[in-house]
């Protein structure tokens, strides 16, 4: 008895099912007196199903895919004037750095190659070996260069090497040699307050403007901006510079600048104008992408983490652990007592882990950035109608005045 009203409880919401289902094909398939009309609505109502269950995976496929939409805003509002670092292209003074011998002997060797790389390419040029310069040249790797470009960077990189034990303070410029003029705003500017200086490992000292955000950008254009005169002194330049002007770079007071690798070259003897537009770029996280605001451990610098910053951390890092000893073109991780790596005990190591080419992929991009979009112009500078240029008066140098500077916007 049990058994039987059981068996009819589930038999008949079943057969009434076609009659009370809010689909359309169900019914139809049960109110169908013909068998072949049954089956043609049962295939239509199964074809419908089925795409119906199509859909709906694609639908949460899709949602898996945590697809994202880039949402552009314009705003017009007061914002902080960037922050603009200017760096000489000439890290250090010659006269000051050829003083060194570690130094003197890079360059002497440096010269040597660079002269025999180009001589071996002319049979008939003679050039007498120098066994000391031969030695050095061994030591240093540049035996197997034939390229002076490949040398010239192997050189450079080299450098901060050798540099590192000695006290650069006289080698490196000072402010007030290297602005010869600036004004924020059409107003002076106050060259104590206003600039602040730090010694760039590749770049010897670079100047920073405005890096705690005290002036506001007021209005557009290149007079309301900043302007400054730069100059550099091409008697100064080391063997392995040889490109003549001025590094700038514009960034977000938050980031952490690296003018050896970002940034734009001004050249001497012109007037460069640089127009700026800056985005605000947010990334999602996980799951929408890959991005990080979190600093690993080790991390080098201070302010924001940049994708930069953490490759530099991590060579460091490497360093460290390989070579027990640190890069000095990067600072040295905080606690560490490794020494600097010095030339020859360390070289081998050295070399090798800068010429690593595969590299780690763990640095993410940052998940908050701002981005100044540059547009470099520039034009002969000065232009011929001037008398004065910055602070110089005539018959102060050997070369006149208007052969010594640079200015830019
Ligand atoms: C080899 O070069 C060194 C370093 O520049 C120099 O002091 C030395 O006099 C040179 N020797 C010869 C034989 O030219
Ligand atoms: C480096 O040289 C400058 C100027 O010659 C001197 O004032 C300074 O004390 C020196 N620094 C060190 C660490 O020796
Ligand atoms: C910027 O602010 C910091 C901390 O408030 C201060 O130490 C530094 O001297 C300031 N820099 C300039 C250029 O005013
Ligand atoms: C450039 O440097 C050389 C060598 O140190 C010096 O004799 C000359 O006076 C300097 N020129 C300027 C314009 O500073
Ligand atoms: C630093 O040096 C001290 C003593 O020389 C040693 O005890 C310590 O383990 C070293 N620390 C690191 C991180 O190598
Ligand atoms: C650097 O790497 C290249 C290619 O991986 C290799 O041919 C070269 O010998 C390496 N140089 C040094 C100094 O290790």
């Amino acid at each position: 008895m049990g058994q039987l009203s059981r068996t009819n409880a589930i038999k008949q919401p079943l057969s009434s099912f076609p009659e009370w289902t809010s689909t359309h094909g169900i019914p139809q398939v049960g109110r169908s007196r013909k068998l072949y009309c049954m089956g043609f609505w049962a295939i239509i109502t199964l074809i419908a199903a089925a795409l119906l269950i199509w859909q709906t995976v694609l639908l949460i496929l899709q949602y898996y895919h945590y697809d994202v939409s880039v949402q552009i805003e314009l705003k017009f509002e007061q914002r902080a004037f960037p922050a603009v670092t200017v760096c000489n292209l000439n890290p250090y003074r010659k006269s000051v750095v050829y003083n060194f011998p570690k130094v003197k002997r890079l360059m002497d060797t440096y010269e040597y190659t660079m002269k025999s790389i180009s001589c071996g390419a002319d049979p008939t040029c003679y050039m007498a070996t120098n066994a000391t310069l031969e030695q050095y040249r061994t030591m240093y790797g540049f035996q197997g260069i034939y390229d002076t470009a490949a040398l010239q960077t192997r050189a450079k990189n080299i450098l901060g090497l050798e540099i590192a034990g000695y006290n650069i303070t006289d080698a490196v410029d000072k402010i007030g040699d290297f602005i010869q003029g600036c004004s924020f705003n059409t107003q002076d500017c106050d060259m104590t307050n206003d600039w602040e200086t730090y010694i760039d490992p590749k770049m010897g000292s670079c100047f920073a403007f405005n890096t705690n955000a005290t002036h506001m950008a007021q209005r557009a254009g290149p007079i309301y901006g900043l302007r400054v005169v730069l100059k550099t002194n091409i008697s100064e330049f080391l063997a392995t510079s040889d490109a003549a002007g001025m590094r700038v770079i514009v960034y977000d007071q938050g980031e952490k600048p690296f003018p050896d690798i970002f940034g734009y070259n001004v050249q001497t003897g012109s007037s460069s104008s640089i127009g700026v537009t800056f985005v605000d770029m947010s990334r999602l996280a996980e799951p929408y992408g890959q991005c990080t605001d979190d600093k690993p451990d080790n991390y080098l610098y201070d302010l924001a983490y940049s994708t930069e910053g953490c490759q530099r951390s991590i060579y460091q890092q490497e360093m460290i652990d390989n070579c027990n000893c640190y890069d000095p073109s990067y600072p040295i991780p905080a606690g560490s007592n490794a020494t600097v790596c010095v030339i020859p005990d360390d070289f081998a190591c050295w070399a090798r882990l800068t010429n690593l080419s595969s590299s780690d992929n763990s640095c993410t991009q940052p998940c908050n950035e701002g981005v100044y979009e540059v547009t470099v112009s520039s034009a002969k500078w000065p232009s011929g109608s001037v008398t004065q240029v910055g602070n110089c008066i005539e018959g102060e140098y050997d070369e006149s005045c208007l052969t010594v500077f640079k200015v830019f916007f």
